[in-house]
């Protein structure tokens, strides 16, 4: 609360250089504003229903590649993996070959490894890899915007960058090939680490909480979506998705005990008072999601995973505006809330209907929460797919070797 007036947005340097002056994070006030409404129809409920079916696409080919390992799988590097595809072929459209799309990520892990790095421009620095890397990407961008076919017309969106860029003349202005590259870069950043942490936590509940896997099984079964472990194909629709409502319950718990985003900082632009203590002016200000959810009354037994408590007859984060946000809140809340949560439900749900995985180490990792939250051996998975009797589908190399012996 009181963002433009009483705190304002605060990254570090290098942060704010390497994604660009044009970038949401150093827009302020009014230019914020204008940006903010630009972006909001890449997230409208008309896009994200033209999405669908990509990120479904994107997520079944991620999932029969993890079934199709002879061995387990690190979740959070696959997760990331399966992030950075989606934001790049779902968001922004670009079809790029593996190569190009092993080498994008690359680069994009130099980037964001560096983005929070001294901002001392000398050889070897993290500052100068990051500055690199951050050309690099914007080269790639700029060649896959030039090579993109047109903008569809009408409200069949193809992808986010054809929604931005009609946004963009819809609001009276036009996005410069620099605004367009700095937006995507922004858009990947926001989604990437995010979506990753979150995708690996839910993956890892419901490793722990095998009922509740069962309880979403049942959930889809009642709603005609599973038959025999198979989800029939053209069944997905935005608003079936957004109906099932114990799917919701489990992607909130996640988030709530799983927050990715620890919190953010602002600076005060005035004195001012809190609760009952002085903020001085200048003054950098950290509001904490994680400490929030950890320390809330509302929510009952805090530390235990239990997705009923979002149910309707319980209700807990219906207490009061403040106690649930792992999407911030106020004006720079997240953008791609709707995104994400579509995202991680579709995971669910393609993980309830065509997997079947266990834990590959004898214990459940130890989670960290730097700079994302995420297990510390990445969460080791063997994932077996199903076939339409809920058979384990063997695994695609077994097959392969067994077709050249
Ligand atoms: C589970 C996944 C995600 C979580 C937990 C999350 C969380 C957050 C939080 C807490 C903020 C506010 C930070 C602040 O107060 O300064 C934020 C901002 C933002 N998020 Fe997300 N996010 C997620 C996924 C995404 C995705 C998929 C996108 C877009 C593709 C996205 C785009 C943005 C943008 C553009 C902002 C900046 C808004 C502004 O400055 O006005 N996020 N996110």
């Amino acid at each position: 609360m009181g963002e433009h007036t009483l705190v304002t947005v605060d990254w570090p340097q290098s942060t704010a250089t390497l994604l660009g002056p044009n970038s949401l994070a150093n827009s302020i006030g009014d230019i914020h504003r204008k940006r903010r409404k630009v972006f909001a129809k890449v997230f409208s409920h008309e896009a994200l229903e033209s999405y669908l079916p990509k990120i479904q696409q994107v997520i079944q080919e991620s999932l029969r590649v993890w079934s199709s390992n002879p061995e387990p799988i690190n979740v959070y590097r696959e997760s990331q993996r399966l992030s950075f595809t989606m934001a790049v072929r779902v968001l922004l459209g670009f079809r790029v070959s593996e190569e190009e799309m092993r080498h994008l990520f690359a680069t994009f892990q130099d980037f964001v490894d560096n983005l929070f790095s001294l901002p001392i421009d000398l050889p070897f620095s993290g500052y100068r890899k990051g500055i690199r890397a951050r050309d690099t990407l914007q080269k790639s961008i700029e060649k896959a915007i030039r090579e993109k076919p047109l903008c569809s017309q009408g409200k069949d969106y193809s992808d986010a960058l054809d929604v931005l860029m009609e946004s963009a003349k819809e609001n009276g202005t036009e996005l410069t090939m620099q605004e367009l590259k700095e937006s995507t870069i922004e858009l990947i950043f926001a989604a990437f680490a995010t979506t990753a942490s979150a995708s690996t936590s839910l993956i890892m509940q419901l490793l722990r909480h095998p009922a509740v896997l069962e309880r979403l099984r049942e959930e889809l079964r009642a709603r005609g979506l599973l038959h025999n472990g198979c989800l029939m194909p053209g069944e997905l629709r935005l608003d079936t998705i957004v109906s099932l409502k114990y799917l919701d319950c489990v992607i909130k718990e996640v988030l709530r005990l799983f927050t990715p985003v620890s919190g953010a900082y602002r600076t005060a632009m005035q004195t001012f008072e809190l609760d009952g203590v002085q903020i001085p002016k200048g003054w950098s200000v950290m509001y904490s999601i994680r400490d929030t959810h950890d320390t809330s009354a509302v929510f009952k037994d805090v530390d235990a995973f239990d997705p009923d408590r979002f149910s309707q007859e319980r209700g807990e984060d219906k207490e009061g505006r403040f106690h649930y946000l792992p999407f911030g809140g106020g004006v720079r809340s997240c953008l791609g809330k709707q995104l994400a949560t579509l995202f991680l439900r579709i995971l669910a749900i393609e993980l309830a209907s065509t997997s079947r995985f266990e834990l590959a180490t004898r214990q459940f990792p130890r989670v960290v929460t730097v700079p994302v939250v995420h297990p510390v051996d990445g969460l080791k998975v063997k994932f077996y797919g199903l076939d339409s009797n809920q058979n384990e589908i063997m695994a695609k190399s077994e097959e392969l070797l067994g077709a050249t012996v």
